[in-house]
């Protein structure tokens, strides 16, 4: 059975789309069969995969999600999903800012997403959906077609009252369009062991959240491959295996696989 899993915080830069990515390839490594789906008009995800010249690409998930507004049939899957190494990808370019304000006038406006990704679930174990860094409509259809949320959140950034506004949405559509969403957990990032700041901040989480919220176990320190890998447009795990951040996303694919398989 497919597992659907947004990435998501509003709060920008906290490294969202470097979990996207590399927890996909953890993931495929593991043998399971992995979707990413770019839903940030930025495309960062789809950049850092490979394809850096976006705007060129012929379907992307703006193109498809507009296709489903209108009710247009979908193309063939091999039309529109591309290969990034071990993952499949449905890419993104800044066209998808239109839809975003077409999404306000359109029937459904909060499914849409979930319409495209019920006619391809069947062939993946994980689907990985990479939000942007707003609670806008865009967001609230990942919500709605995910299984379950990660939430990365680096120390230096975080913000309590932002993490408690994001909580308030996720509940919101729980009741309102999507029951079954959980959230797996948070996922601190960026941490950097031997300050105090990131301890600090990090209990204070886990005092305000751990009762209700799982605190990943896996935290993903700070290294300058990250940037190195982002400009050869390969996940941290293919261009430096071996370093800490490609090893903590390992030992957090595996947490969420054994989390999958407990719940
Ligand atoms: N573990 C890490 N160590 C060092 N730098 C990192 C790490 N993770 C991410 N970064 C860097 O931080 C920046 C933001 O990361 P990323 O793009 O993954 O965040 P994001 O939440 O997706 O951002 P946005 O909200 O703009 O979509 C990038 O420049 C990335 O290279
Ligand atoms: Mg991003």
């Amino acid at each position: 059975m497919c597992k659907v899993t947004a990435i998501v915080n509003q709060k920008g830069g906290v490294g969202k789309t470097t979990t996207a990515s590399n927890l996909g390839y953890a993931l495929a490594y593991q043998g399971k069969k992995v979707l990413e789906i770019d839903l940030d008009p930025q495309g960062s995800l789809t950049v850092s995969l490979g394809y850096d010249d976006n705007d060129y690409i012929n379907i992307t998930i703006a193109t498809l999600m507009a296709m489903a507004i209108e009710e247009e049939k979908l193309p063939d899957r091999e039309l529109y999903i591309v290969k990034a190494g071990n993952i499949d990808l449905i890419p993104c370019n800044i066209e998808l800012s239109a839809i975003e304000v077409s999404l306000v006038n359109a029937m459904s406006r909060e499914l849409i997403l979930k319409s495209i990704i019920d006619e391809i679930k069947e062939f993946y174990d994980y689907i990985i959906i990479d939000c942007s860094p707003s609670l806008g409509m865009l967001t609230i259809n990942a919500l709605a077609a995910c299984d379950s949320v990660i939430i990365p959140v680096t120390p230096e950034y975080l913000s309590a009252k932002g993490l408690e506004l994001l909580l308030k949405n996720i509940i919101r559509v729980k009741k309102r369009l999507n029951p079954k969403i959980e959230i797996d957990g948070i996922l601190l990032t960026m941490f950097v062991e031997r300050t105090n700041l990131s301890k600090d901040i990090t209990e204070m989480i886990e005092v305000a959240y751990g009762g209700q919220i799982h605190i990943f176990e896996s935290r993903v320190p700070k290294s300058v491959q990250v940037g190195y890998s982002i400009l050869h447009n390969k996940s941290v795990i293919e261009y430096a295996n071996k370093n800490k951040v490609s090893l903590a996303y390992k030992q957090f694919a595996q947490e969420v696989l054994e989390r999958g398989a407990a719940n």
